[in-house]
Parts: C-alpha cells; structure tokens; sequence
C-alpha cells in the first residue's frame, strides 16, 4: 500500500503516473495539475485503461488541492515549463525556481514524510532549491537525471553495438546538461565486458557525445522536451524507494566532501530505499573523470548563484 503523487500531468508528469500505474508500483496514485481539467482528464483516460491493461492502480485528477496529497509516500515535481528547440535546461530556471518552490511549500504541508523526485529542470538546481527550501533531511530529495542519461548511454552503446540494451551497464554522472552530465565510459560493460575493449574509441566518443545531446536532439525532433524515457526513469526511480529495492542509480543528490565536492546537488551513484536515498557510492574516480565532475560541478553551482541572487535560498 504506497501513495504516489505527481505534480504537473504535462508529458513527463503523465508518463510518469502511466508507467506507475502500469506496473502496479503504487496503490494509489494523484496527479495534480494547475490548469483546469487536464490532471482529471489524463487520470480518467489512464483509469480507462485499467480494464485493458490489468491493473489496480487507483488514479485521481485534482487541480491544485494539495490536500487529496495527503500522506503521499513519494512526490514528483515536474512541474514549470519544458525547454523548446535551441533553448537550454538552464534557460528555464528564471520561470521554473518560482513554481517549484511554490510546488514544495504545498507538499510540505500534506506529506512532510514523503521523499521528493525533483525532474523539473534545470533538474540540479531546482533540486538544490527543493533541499534548501524545504529543509527537508537530505536523504528525502533526489533529482532525477542521471537514471534517464544513463539509459540513453545504454541505447546509444547497444546501437554501437548492435546489442540489446538490456545487457548493457552504463552510469551517467554530474549535471544534467548538455555539457555537465558524465558518461562514464571506463564504467561501461556489455554483459561485463569492458565496452572500451569492444568498441573502437571513435565510436565510444561518439556514443558519449550523443548521449550528452541526447535530451536536446529529441527537443529538435519533438519540438519540445521529451517524454517517454523521462517518465519511465521517473518511474524506476519511485519503483526504487516504494518497493525498498536498494538499487544503485546515479541521482542527484546533497554532496558534504563526497566525490571531492559539497555543498551542491549533482549526479552521483547512489542506494535507492523506502526512505530515499541511503548511500553513496564511490566509483574511485580516475584523475580526469574527477576533473570532469569538478568541471561539472562549477557549472552546477554558478547555475545555483542565480537561485541566490533571486533571492530563492
Ligand atoms: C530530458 O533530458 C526532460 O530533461 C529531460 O529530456
């Protein structure tokens, strides 16, 4: 018995709560949107599914009554608005700091317990608000990016490969930018086998490089952000914490001295339980890598400057 809600029932939001639903992770389920109608419509039309699909899940719609959140084991936020062809993740902070510290206040006063899933972008610094604002123990914050870079590493290497990307391990670490997210290529295995050794390191670079692109080149395609991974690594990462799994899955989360850094929200592998995240862990960074992740990790934090100079934390 878990309660799940998701706030925005935009494209991310609402494949979020498909994928949840669809595979029974929790019990029941709200989505809550401010605009009229739409979170009712969406959950009614996934209700409609049930029947087809098998499942139990209970979905409710609400606009903006944060008290039908009530008691909420996990909270999403997708909230604010997705970037557009040619616009950075961190084009949005100015209109999207606001909305997620105002989304944050009202989840506080209905599920003070429930871990937090910050996917809003830019998703490090509107995690680093949501920690700041709330005052919420570190461990119930948790950004997700890096579950969904990583996932798109695995597919851009199975395509190098020509294999299923099921067999393949791959961990995205650091920001969730264009320029700042790491794909760990001494890390990548193919059913572990080192891909360094399979791959030649042109094709390695290549799958790096389009995994970093990788959000912007389906921006250019769609003509705004993607949905359909987001919402299933947003799923994975609740499926996680509800069902207590401890899986290891690079998130964002509040460094102290770890991985060299503190003071920050950033990606880093991380154990995943019902209370959020519990550990992290140390992949051993090489020196470039570390460089890499300290080169990320300037990038993260003059991003987080402008949350200071609005005044936000
Ligand atoms: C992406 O990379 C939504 O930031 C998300 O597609």
């Amino acid at each position: 018995m878990s309660k799940v809600t998701i706030v925005g029932a935009g494209n991310v939001g609402a494949t979020v709560a498909n994928v949840v639903a669809q595979k029974e992770i929790a019990s029941e389920l709200v989505v809550l949107d401010i605009k009229e109608g739409v979170s009712e419509g969406k959950a009614m039309d996934m209700m409609q599914t049930a029947a087809l699909l098998e499942f139990d899940t209970r979905i409710t719609g609400v606009t903006s009554d944060y008290a039908a959140t009530a008691g909420s084991d996990v909270v999403v936020v997708t909230s604010g608005i997705p970037r557009k062809p040619g616009m950075t993740r961190e084009d949005l902070i100015g209109v999207n700091a606001g909305i997620v510290q105002g989304v944050t206040q009202n989840i506080l006063k209905h599920s003070p317990k429930a871990v937090i899933i910050v996917i809003s972008n830019p998703m490090d610094t509107m995690t680093y608000l949501t920690l700041k604002s709330s005052g919420l123990p570190k461990n119930q914050i948790i950004g997700m990016g890096g579950i969904l870079d990583s996932s798109r590493f695995k597919y851009y290497l199975s395509q190098a490969l020509g294999a299923t990307a099921t067999d393949i391990e791959g961990t995205v670490i650091g920001g969730h930018g264009d320029t700042t997210m790491i794909p760990l290529k001494r890390f990548a295995t193919y059913k572990g086998l080192p891909i360094s050794e399979l791959l030649n390191a042109e094709a390695l670079d290549k799958a790096v490089a389009n995994t970093m692109v990788g959000g912007a080149t389906l921006t250019g395609l769609l003509g705004t952000s993607a949905w359909y991974a987001p919402g299933a690594a947003g799923a994975t990462l609740v499926e996680a914490i509800v069902r207590d799994q401890k899986k290891i899955l690079p998130c964002c989360v509040s460094l102290n001295g770890e991985y060299g850094q503190k003071d920050i929200c950033i990606g880093v592998p991380v154990v995943i339980g019902k209370s959020g995240w519990e550990k992290i862990v140390d992949y051993k960074l090489n020196s470039d890598e570390q460089a890499l992740f300290n080169k990320s990790a300037d990038a993260v934090r003059n991003m987080n400057q402008v949350l200071a100079d609005m005044k936000l934390v």
